[in-house]
């Protein structure tokens, strides 16, 4: 008998063939079982009646439990009502394990149950069509790159120095060598793979320790990060704006089943089409001011909101929110003042104040799902940031050797893969879009 997955089983109808899988759930009536089946790539019922099979084969079913492993053969025919639907008259049924009492059933389940039993929890229809969507974006980011003449260049993730400010390092021991940080970003090591081979990407987990108990923060992240020699931030603006549409529509087409099953509406996706708005870190803020929205600061007896909104200050959720309410794609917004960004971001040769950075912010209160910026490509200038933000210079001195040789005007991104996961699958909390999420209050499963 031919071993068929689910998600091609339309191409059987009319034959007999073998599901190797798992009990999804059942219901019975008189003489006739409706079990549901799952394999990894889709459910399907199956009918058992009575009066066709074996005894033994009709006792062990009403044996079965929930996630008991089993392989079944049967006739694959097309539901009588359900339009695109198929179903297995079963003939036979080997089982390979009687589950014992599955703590998850369909009723709902509190989400701190749930992910203590993440390694269970991910067999859920929704869970894993987030994470199929999620392998679907990986693929099509990956050939993004690859068609675009992109180079792979894995880089390091025991890392001497900072990335991301020194508040968000992960220490550990590293030999006799003192300490070791576990990377927040990969960029410094792709700008030397951008210098030796043009266009580099690297796409790894990154760490952040970062106390936040936010819908959008892990400790643990998978980000995306290309570096382009010889491009400046407007060559990056238009890079991020392709990239982007071309995944969403790519998402759009290959998992409209998956995104169909886990109720989002597609209709905003449609929407990401180039070009995304671009407006500087100066109108951003008056959208803010014409909003009315604070900056909301954490004192000892609670909080401060501080009108209108400060220029210079980092946006949170609610100011990002209100940013991108107006517009129904994601906005870049571009020209940062400096002392809200990282070291390495190049000055705005028309102000010495502003920084060549931009923060793709994703529509439906997503927020942030891009940083990027043009690089400091000046040798004494890179220098004095680095010893301006407290950073110990020793450890960047094969950083700063980049500028010492063949320097260029290069720019670069990083795209939090769990953040664009978040949106696509209009997801209430970052945790569901990797398998196994870090926070700080959690490490297991
Ligand atoms: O804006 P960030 O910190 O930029 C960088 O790391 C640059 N070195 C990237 C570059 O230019 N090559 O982080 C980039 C993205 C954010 O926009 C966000 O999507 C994601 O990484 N990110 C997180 N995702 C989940 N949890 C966290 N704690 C995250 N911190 C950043
Ligand atoms: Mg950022």
């Amino acid at each position: 008998m031919e071993r068929v997955y689910i998600n091609t089983i339309s191409g059987h109808e009319g034959k007999e063939v073998t599901l190797k899988g798992w009990l999804y759930n059942i219901r019975s009536s008189g003489k006739l079982i409706f079990p549901e089946f799952r394999d990894g790539t889709g459910l399907i019922q199956g009918v058992v009646s009575k009066n066709e099979v074996d005894e033994k084969v009709w006792n062990d079913f009403n044996d079965l439990t929930q996630e008991s492993s089993v392989i079944v053969t049967g006739l694959v025919t097309k539901h009588p009502k359900k339009e695109d639907t198929y179903e297995i008259q079963v003939k036979n049924l080997e089982i390979i394990q009687i589950a014992e009492p599955y703590p998850i059933t369909p009723k709902e389940h509190g989400v701190d149950f749930l992910s203590d039993r993440r390694h269970l929890w991910l067999r859920s229809q929704r869970q894993a069509a987030i994470l199929r969507i999620r392998n679907e974006l990986v693929q099509s980011i990956r050939e993004y790159m690859y068609n675009n003449g992109f180079i792979l260049f894995d880089t390091p993730i025991f890392t001497p120095n900072a990335c991301e400010g020194t508040s968000t390092l992960f220490a550990t021991d590293y030999f006799d060598l003192g300490k070791a940080y576990l990377s927040q970003s990969g960029q410094l090591y792709a700008e030397a793979g951008a210098i030796a081979l043009g266009k580099v990407y690297t796409f790894g987990p990154t760490f952040r320790a970062e106390n936040s108990m936010t819908r959008r923060h892990i400790t643990e992240f998978w980000m995306m990060e290309p570096e382009m020699a010889y491009y400046d931030i407007d060559d990056n603006m238009d890079l991020i704006e392709d990239f982007l549409e071309y995944v969403i529509q790519r998402v759009l087409k290959n998992c409209s089943k998956e995104l169909k099953s886990i109720g989002r509406d597609t209709s905003k996706l449609e929407n990401v089409l180039k070009p995304f708005p671009r407006i500087t870190y100066e109108e951003a803020v008056d959208i803010l001011m014409e909003k009315d929205i604070p900056l909301i600061k954490k004192t000892e007896n609670g909080e401060e909101h501080i009108r209108p909104f400060p220029f210079g200050e980092d946006f949170g959720a609610p100011h990002e929110e209100a940013i991108v309410e107006n517009f129904n794609k994601p906005v870049m917004v571009h020209r940062w003042p400096a002392e809200a960004k990282a070291f390495y971001m190049k000055r705005d040769p028309k102000d010495p104040k502003i920084v060549l950075g931009v923060d793709v912010l994703a529509p439906e209160g997503f927020g942030e799902i891009i940083g990027g910026s043009q690089r400091e490509d000046n040798l004494e200038l890179l220098k004095q940031r680095i010893i301006e933000h407290d950073l110990p210079i020793e450890a960047f001195s094969w950083y700063i050797d980049l500028r010492r040789f063949g320097s260029v005007p290069h720019s670069g991104f990083g795209l939090g893969l769990e953040r664009l996961v978040s949106w696509v699958c209009n997801l209430d909390h970052i945790r569901e879009a990797i398998p196994f999420p870090r926070r700080p209050n959690r490490i297991t499963p």
